[in-house]
């Protein structure tokens, strides 16, 4: 996804123009506020004067109103702009302005395309604090989402001296798409995340889209041996690379003084992903440019040169490639390893909107060849499974991946408002092979074992069979993981249904006639807000009489993996209640559950 409404772009003509405007039309209005003086200036233009010393100033949000544009000023210098929906007719919730460093006495905001009679001039207010404690029904307990505002894709993830950061795509001003900074957030298990704020902003050269990070051991670049580097995009009218780097672990990051680092006539160049090449000894680049990929090589982090493009009749380009992602891997039960890289795509997933391709191939540190180009592989088969990216300098020679768990048409609509994304659970990845040809397999990381809670294990039964999770746990349970074994005697279908007692669903089931596993959300609860939203999503599956499948549930999201990870299937739902029961049925014949265990989950900080 890429908006070119990006207003950032603008910024400088407008706010000339803003300027000149504000001098010439001066009408003071009385102050409505006590800690502020706020004047109208005409054409929905408005200044506000901060008259009193507080952390924040909290503005008041309504996401159906367009997006106005504010501009903070101290000491007659702008020092931050922001595009806001700010609050005309109600307040669906705020969003801070941090004004910690700014004396009062100095600072003011510009305020435009805002008419006066907007309810925000009266429910602005200067605090102390933001809640940020939740209020949100649909929150994960165990997933990954930001403490406020709206998420996208995972960003800069790398492992350093025992700890993962994650860093992502952020808009603190909002729960829709927009003002993108860099958020950052750390934990050492993959599990318990603290949340550190923002950790790049935006500035001159635009909003800061996605990237990556890289530890620079051997100080190629000169900021230090150890230093962690940033790659991003830097988004304006134009899409330029950029770095930055920290010389404290994560905690602080300066940019680069001479970005951008590369640049490009195209429109579409973005999302830098920067590894390590041993053979080479050298730093690669893999960047999304329109619908392919480019390599660049660099020995000093600084200076790229470009080594090859790669994409031309390769997999699926139903859309724009964003977000790659090259890793070396081995092939299950061989000496091999290959090369593969991850592709997201946008639109043109297999069930519409966003997903992750891959490729699995061979890279001499100049080139990727794909083995099998006449073949698009998908990584996970839901509908909510993009921007998926792995973590740099992980732990055991680990490649550990994550998505980000929605799909662009309609990831600003699903039904949250004071955060809007969550992460998806993290995943190791490793190859293995199929009639011929090398997939990606995804196990669910082994740290998700550390939130299972109380088990319950059930003998083996037959079809026709229902629990209630609440029973057998003598608890609410809404967090839950399933882990189950099933031998097919001579069934058709295979099916199950997660449901709750408002008849809302999402049912599952194996066709083995067809060999495909699905995902049937159309009636899992809210699907109203996007025409895209219900939808059965498919994978195929090896057949054989033995399936293995482990299924997580969290309060708005369902992810399947099948026979150790060989399909994973991420799908949203917004169910009114939580699904607490399951119950079975077959279709032309009949099955065992040979192992059944549910987990409850929980998050132990
Ligand atoms: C993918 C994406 C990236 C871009 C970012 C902007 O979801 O469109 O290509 O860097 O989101 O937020």
């Amino acid at each position: 996804m890429f908006h070119l409404k990006d207003s950032w772009r603008k910024i400088g003509k407008t706010l000339s123009l803003f300027i000149i405007g504000t001098a010439a039309s001066v009408c003071s209005c009385p102050a409505i506020n006590p800690p502020f003086v706020v004047k109208h200036l005409g054409d929905g233009q408005s200044i506000v004067q901060i008259e009193e010393q507080k952390k924040y100033l909290l503005l008041p949000v309504e996401e159906a109103s367009p997006e106005a544009k504010l501009y903070m000023i101290a000491d007659n210098d702008v020092v931050r702009n922001m595009n806001v929906r700010l609050a005309v007719n109600k307040v669906d919730y705020f969003v801070p302005v941090d004004l910690t460093g700014f004396d009062k006495k100095h600072l003011s905001f510009n305020f435009q395309l805002i008419p006066d009679s907007a309810i925000c001039w009266k429910e602005m207010k200067l605090s102390d604090e933001y809640d940020t404690s939740n209020r949100e029904k649909f929150r994960p307990v165990y997933h990954f989402t930001p403490a406020y505002g709206w998420m996208n894709d995972p960003n800069g993830m790398v492992y350093k001296d025992g700890v993962y950061h994650l860093f992502y795509q952020h808009n603190p001003y909002g729960s829709m798409w927009g003002n993108m900074h860099w958020g950052h957030a750390t934990s050492t298990d993959l599990v318990n995340w603290e949340h550190h704020g923002d950790a790049i902003s935006p500035d001159a050269l635009g909003t800061i889209f996605s990237g990556s990070c890289v530890v620079d051991k051997d100080n190629t670049a000169g900021f230090g041996a150890g230093a962690i580097v940033a790659f991003y995009t830097s988004a304006s009218d134009r899409q330029v690379q950029s770095m930055a780097y920290s010389i404290d672990n994560g905690k602080t990051f300066k940019k680069y003084a001479r970005n951008p680092i590369l640049t490009s006539t195209q429109r579409d160049f973005r999302d830098p992903k920067v590894i390590w090449h041993e053979d080479t000894k050298k730093w690669i680049m893999i960047l999304a440019v329109g619908q392919e990929m480019q390599l660049y090589s660099s020995p000093n982090l600084k200076d790229w040169t470009l080594e090859s493009k790669f994409g031309e009749g390769q997999g699926a380009h139903g859309g724009v490639w964003e977000c790659p992602d090259l890793i070396e891997l081995p092939v299950e039960g061989t000496e091999l390893k290959k090369w593969v890289l991850i592709c997201n795509l946008n639109p043109g997933g297999p069930f519409g909107g966003s997903a992750t391709q891959y490729f699995v191939g061979t890279f001499d540190g100049k080139k990727f060849v794909n083995d099998s180009p006449a073949l698009t592989k998908w990584m996970d088969w839901g509908k909510d499974h993009y921007a998926t990216v792995t973590w740099s300098n992980a732990p055991e020679g680990r490649h550990i991946a994550l998505a980000w768990m929605s799909n662009w048409e309609y990831a600003n609509n699903v039904p949250t408002q004071q955060y809007r994304s969550a992460n998806s659970v993290p995943r190791d990845l490793s190859l293995y092979t199929f009639n011929g040809e090398t997939y990606v397999k995804c196990t669910p990381s082994k740290e998700l074992l550390k939130l299972r809670d109380k088990a319950i294990k059930k003998r083996t039964f037959k079809v026709d069979r229902t629990y209630n999770m609440d029973k057998l746990f003598a608890d609410n349970t809404d967090t839950y993981e399933i882990e189950m074994t099933i031998k097919n005697k001579n069934a058709e279908v295979i099916g199950f249904q997660l449901f709750n007692s408002k008849g809302e669903e999402v049912e599952m089931s194996y066709n083995l006639i067809e060999k495909k596993f699905s995902m049937d959300r159309t009636k899992s609860g809210n699907v109203s807000f996007s025409k895209d939203f219900p939808t059965v999503t498919m994978a195929p599956i090896e057949g054989g009489n033995e399936m293995k499948l482990r299924l997580f549930i969290d309060k708005s999201s369902v992810e399947a993996f099948g026979d150790d990870g060989r399909f994973a299937m991420t799908n949203l739902v917004f169910p009114s209640e939580p699904y607490n029961r399951i119950s079975f049925y077959a279709k032309g014949g009949s099955y065992n559950v040979t192992s059944f265990t549910v987990y409850k989950l929980v998050v132990s900080r």
